[in-house]
């Protein structure tokens, strides 16, 4: 059996968890908004037609902010045809996925459903097709408090309040040859300032995302966050990263060794942001928004041969196994190392769509990846510490010296607890893991909680919606003082320490 050792001290902090980096995503597109959240002949419909089953499971993974509409879809969207008296709403081509957008369930509705799942927007602007004057527009539409005619208009269409969205996102992935509209750094950069000009004269307080480049893996990466950095720092807030991965070569060990990747990304994206910080001799600091992060790859082949021009397709549904969420559970701890400068990040997405949460018109089933995000959402709030992490290591097809154990401690002052997240990506092996935790004298072990399958590749269905679930272990002790915990090869674990 191999063994591990944590180290921590209750006075080395990272940061404050932001609670935004439990947020997610949700795009108009595939069935995340039709038969996901709105589906109105559902016998699970609300009076506004959303669906209680799926809010229930929205809630149950507690996601403080959602970000919307898109996305690559937010690149052609004009986002006047999604409000107003739904059967005056034009039905549109809707390019970036190839499908026909019908408008039915648009911006007010999606206010309306926020609030309902207690989360906030996060919503994006289009800078692909349209603007500096459309953004002014929509941003007057929703948060202006009337006598004006974007405002007055929001409110004739039944909302007296302003909507008062603090986090704006200038646009997506505007690097990428796919997006509606992309640009080059300096095209990007000169018109993402301009919009968060005129946006912050309207409401200098509003919190806005520049975007970064869309992967780590793109030509420009880094020229392109200089670039953009360079043009805007004085008018934005954050910066976006986007990563996804698959494990399309079927190599275990080099999948789950990706977080590795993540964790380089953000690394040089905070470094790229203080260059320019120090380039501008500027007091200010510009955080992270990891707004789009998953794994997905299940469905990149088979996609390619859905019909076009339909509404609603089934798009991007991934069917998640096992091993993927011992994936997510690594991203989720590397976005938590970094807290101090990840203050936002997104899950995408949240429903059908690469989604935890999955829909049939009989009901609505956790996928595997929705544990690892929503322990981490529930137990990991308050302080992050600096875990130093003494692991064995392996090297696999694209990374050397790999540990085998990823895990974070996360101190909860408020509930008095110390809470461990960690994954054992050994394939072969049990873990034991040691961690000094003397300073916390009074502390026994409260819940230890795994995610653990024999078989990675199982999968939760709609017939079968339990095979992945997670249970509680036993055997966990404090021996004078060290903390003593047995990993399962292969699995994400959530261990509750607290006071006795
Ligand atoms: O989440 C799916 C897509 O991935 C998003 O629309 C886009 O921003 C990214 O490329």
């Amino acid at each position: 059996m191999k063994k591990s050792k944590l180290i921590i001290d209750k006075n080395f902090i990272i940061g404050e968890i932001d609670r935004r980096i439990y947020g997610s995503f949700v795009e108009q597109m595939g069935r995340a908004i039709y038969e996901g959240i709105y589906q109105p002949d559902s016998p699970f419909a609300d009076e506004l037609g959303l669906r209680k089953d799926v809010m229930k499971l929205v809630s149950e993974l507690n996601v403080p902010i959602v970000r919307y509409p898109g996305g690559n879809f937010v690149s052609g969207f004009k986002w006047e045809d999604s409000i107003g008296p739904r059967d005056e709403r034009p039905c549109r081509i809707e390019e970036a996925w190839g499908t026909i957008e019908t408008n039915q369930f648009g911006l007010n509705e999606f206010i309306e459903w926020c609030n309902k799942v207690n989360t906030k927007p996060m919503m994006a602007v289009n800078l692909g097709t349209r603007g500096v004057s459309d953004a002014k527009n929509l941003l007057e539409y929703c948060n202006f408090k009337g006598g004006t005619y974007w405002s007055d208009l929001r409110k004739k269409h039944g909302y007296e309040k302003p909507h008062d969205i603090r986090v704006w996102c200038l646009g997506n992935e505007m690097d990428g040859n796919w997006q509606i509209g992309s640009k080059t750094a300096d095209e990007y950069g000169h018109l993402a300032n301009e919009t968060a000009k005129v946006m912050k004269m309207i409401d200098p307080d509003l919190q806005l995302v520049v975007c970064g480049s869309s992967g780590r893996g793109m030509p420009t990466f880094g020229e392109w966050e200089m670039k953009v950095l360079d043009w805007c720092y004085d008018n934005i807030d954050f910066i976006s990263l986007h990563s996804y991965y698959g494990n399309q070569a079927d190599d275990t060990p080099n999948f789950l060794a990706n977080s590795m990747d993540m964790e380089t990304f953000i690394s040089s994206v905070i470094a790229m942001c203080d260059a320019i910080k120090g380039k501008k001799r500027s007091k200010k600091q510009i955080n992270l928004s990891f707004d789009e992060w998953n794994v997905w790859y299940h469905t990149l082949e088979s996609d390619k041969k859905l019909e076009k021009w339909t509404h609603a397709p089934h798009q991007l549904e991934d069917v998640y196994n096992f091993e993927d969420a011992l994936l997510v559970g690594s991203m989720m701890i590397t976005l938590l190392k970094h807290c101090d400068r990840v203050k936002m990040a997104c899950l995408a997405q949240l429903i059908n769509v690469i989604a935890p949460i999955m829909t049939s018109d009989t009901g609505a089933w956790r996928q595997t990846t929705f544990y690892p995000f929503s322990h981490a959402s529930a137990y990991a709030n308050g302080k992050v510490l600096n875990t130093l992490v003494y692991s064995p290591k392996y090297d696999s097809s694209d990374y050397t010296d790999v540990p085998f154990l990823d895990a974070v401690i996360i101190q909860n002052e408020e509930k008095d607890q110390l809470v461990i997240l960690a994954v054992n990506k050994d394939l072969e092996e049990d873990m034991e893991v040691t961690c000094d935790i003397r300073q916390f004298a009074d502390y026994t072990i409260k819940e230890h909680i795994a995610l653990y399958h024999s078989d990675l590749k199982a999968v939760n269905t709609e017939v079968n919606p339990n095979n992945v679930a997670p249970a509680l272990i036993s055997g966990a002790k404090i021996d004078e003082g060290i903390l003593q915990v047995l990993l399962q090869k292969h699995s994400w674990n959530v261990i509750i320490l607290g006071k006795i």
